[in-house]
């Protein structure tokens, strides 16, 4: 099939899509991107969705945690984002204190993430506490995703990034928010480090699709922080990621190679030079001699 037929055939993903997926049992792939040209590759590669996640914080900005990024980090990316994907559904990432002081704040910013970013739909971390706050949003017409488990804007409050739902009452609890969560209106739920057994069971109680990243191969799809699966990051790598290359000491080494040419006056070559005709040349040096 030629590319032209291909891209005609190729339909934006919505969050029917995802509904559609998870009826059918097809698996949703899903990435995080900050940038147009990451944004143009995962969309190159067909993944379903992207998410501008606050990560951009930990992998893109250097900072320890995701809790200083702020409104016009995500909107600044996810608007580089939005102009480099054409078909992936575009989720933006709500930052801490974006949604958590008002109900009416979080609808603002939320609408933000629509009318100025060019995102799809917004994802918000929290369970029951949150609802009042999605059922806004999704009354103003904005999709919502869900996000439990380790919720890393709670980090402080977990004590450092842990496993969540481990004994029977907090997993319990996890299916309770993610049952509270559907009714609220949230198209799909993003479950992070929980037990495989327990991703599998929830994504079999809750009709929407379950998004997992360290909850096993029993949720309705699954994400991954692209900046893990390239080995761009090397500040650390958690257990759960699949390292598909290894960006970082790729990049390392074409660093020392340009330095080694530029040093060893390799670079720039013929090839990568530009070249006057030999009249010009002649008249520019007949001037400099008058
Ligand atoms: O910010 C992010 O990238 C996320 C994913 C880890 C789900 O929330």
């Amino acid at each position: 099939m030629s590319k032209s037929t291909d891209s005609v055939k190729r339909k934006k993903v919505t969050t029917r899509t995802f509904r559609q997926k998870k009826t059918r049992g097809e698996p949703i792939t899903m990435l995080t991107a900050y940038d147009y040209a990451t944004a143009l590759a995962v969309d190159r590669a067909e993944i379903d969705s992207i998410l501008v996640g606050d990560s951009l914080g930990m992998v893109v900005l250097g900072y320890e945690n995701t809790l200083p990024v702020t409104m016009d980090d995500m909107l600044h990316h996810c608007k580089a984002v939005a102009r480099g994907a054409k078909y992936a559904l575009l989720i933006g990432d709500m930052p801490f204190m974006s949604y958590q002081v008002s109900v009416e704040e979080a609808v603002r910013n939320a609408g933000r993430f629509i009318q100025e970013a060019g995102m799809d739909a917004i994802k918000l971390e929290g369970g029951c506490e949150r609802v009042p706050a999605i059922e806004a949003i999704v009354s103003a017409g904005i999709p919502v995703q869900g996000h439990l488990g380790l919720t890393p804007q709670s980090v402080h409050k977990f004590g450092g990034y842990r496993a969540q739902g481990k004994s029977a009452q907090a997993a319990k609890r996890l299916l309770d928010d993610a049952l509270l969560l559907q009714e609220a209106g949230c198209f799909s739920i993003v479950f992070e480090t929980i037990p495989t057994r327990l991703g599998r069971l929830i994504s079999e109680r809750v009709e929407i699709p379950t998004i997992g990243i360290g909850a096993g191969a029993g949720c309705d799809g699954q994400v991954l922080v692209s900046h893990d699966l390239l080995g761009l990051f090397d500040r650390f790598t958690p257990r759960f990621v699949k390292k598909y290359a290894d960006f970082h000491s790729e990049m390392a080494k074409a660093f020392g190679a340009y330095k080694n040419d530029v040093e060893n006056e390799r670079f720039p070559a013929e090839e990568h030079s530009i070249e006057m005709t030999d009249e010009e040349w002649d008249a520019l040096t007949a001037l400099l001699d008058d």
